[in-house]
């Protein structure tokens, strides 16, 4: 009803607002790294663990792709990322000490339940899921779980859901880097900084939607647009351009930025928007140079740029500014103005934003 919207138009926009605060919940109680966050045998699970498989669809799915990235370079465990409906139906090969990893808001999706039992089938007993609904069938099935407090998520468009993923997925990361001897105090120190003050950098990223709103209008107007990203922010990508697609119905893709001259440019016209993630990192360079070849043909440059990486506005170059760097933490931050920016055009366009067409919020049949 009207009076559960608040001042807010859809729940996805209420949603999207609420991310300072499912963060903050998700974090609450949080005083250190411990196995034990994620339930009382999770020290010996994780000690044993050798490699992990993270089994998902959807939203989640792109969670789990970004998680790779710190489980790799943090915690140096080997990780692969399946979706749930491929897994299930290949063959693959089992590995006793890979902990099984599935991420569901839900946690009742079809495919990710049978995944999980796939995987358990072949051999591998140690299962962790992250997921919203502490009382559902995943957490009931999964040795350990981390509960995301992102409160009911109603959008059909997953929005809270995603970056409290990423929080849990990130205090998974430490919690396996440290029983691997990984995460040194000083390090867990400022981890545990950049999480506690990730609430208020959210909200400060939450303020740019005015300068998102002026850019929905002239995305409403296209039929295509592109999302490039490098790194731990392609996922991003991936996600920004489900997003638009989910609830605008504008076809989008993601590309990693290295990959456009494979392929993808050779769709890039002046009439095509491309949505460029440049968070200030080792990749920057490189993606200026990705940013030139869109330029070179005449592409529109919609870039989300930190506020250090002197990217300015210019001809074909349209920049909005991210209050600040967040170093490994920055994929949270960044999907933010992906999110309203989907939000916004659907708004332009007037499709039916909390219940796209043909799309159910959970898909608990196959
Ligand atoms: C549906 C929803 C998505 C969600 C996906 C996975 O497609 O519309 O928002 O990401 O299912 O759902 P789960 O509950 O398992 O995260």
């Amino acid at each position: 009803g009207v009076a559960e919207l608040g001042p807010y138009r859809h729940f996805m926009q209420k949603e999207i607002f609420e991310q300072p605060r499912a963060i903050s919940d998700t974090l609450q109680g949080l005083e250190s790294i411990t196995p034990d966050l994620f339930g009382a045998q999770a020290s010996a699970v994780l000690h044993k663990a050798d490699s992990v498989l993270i089994l998902a669809c959807g939203t989640s799915y792109y969670a789990g792709l970004t998680a790779k990235y710190w489980l790799e370079s943090i915690a140096k465990i080997p990780v692969e990322v399946e979706i749930a409906s491929e897994y299930r139906y290949r063959d693959s090969v089992p590995s006793e000490n890979k902990l099984v990893v599935t991420i569901s808001q839900s946690g009742e999706t079809a495919d990710t339940l049978a995944a999980l039992r796939h995987a358990r089938e072949l051999g591998m007993a140690h299962s962790l899921t992250i997921c919203n609904v502490a009382t559902s069938a995943m957490v009931r099935e999964c040795e350990l779980a981390y509960i995301t407090r992102a409160g009911v998520e109603i959008g059909v468009a997953s929005t809270k859901a995603f970056t409290t993923q990423l929080t849990a997925l990130f205090l998974l990361t430490l919690a396996i880097a440290k029983v691997r001897g990984r995460l040194a105090p000083e390090q867990e120190a400022e981890h545990m900084k950049l999480l506690r003050h990730l609430p208020v950098a959210v909200s400060a990223v939450l303020a740019l939607e005015p300068q998102i709103i002026a850019w929905a209008e002239e995305f409403s107007r296209h039929d295509d647009a592109l999302f490039l990203g490098r790194g731990i922010h392609y996922p991003i990508a991936l996600e920004g351009a489900l997003k638009l697609k989910e609830i605008s119905y504008i076809h989008a893709e993601a590309y990693p930025a290295g990959e456009l001259k494979h392929g993808p440019l050779a769709l890039v016209t002046d009439k095509m928007p491309v949505v460029t993630i440049a968070p200030n990192d080792d990749l920057l360079e490189k993606l200026k140079s990705n940013m030139q070849e869109v330029r070179a043909r005449g592409g529109q440059l919609y870039v989300f740029a930190d506020s250090d990486t002197k990217i300015v506005s210019e001809e074909g170059i349209h920049v909005i500014r991210m209050p600040e760097n967040y170093g490994l933490l920055s994929p949270i931050l960044h999907v933010i103005p992906l999110q309203l920016l989907a939000y916004h055009t659907a708004l332009v366009r007037g499709t039916d934003v909390d219940k796209p067409r043909n799309l159910a919020k959970s898909v608990t049949v196959e």
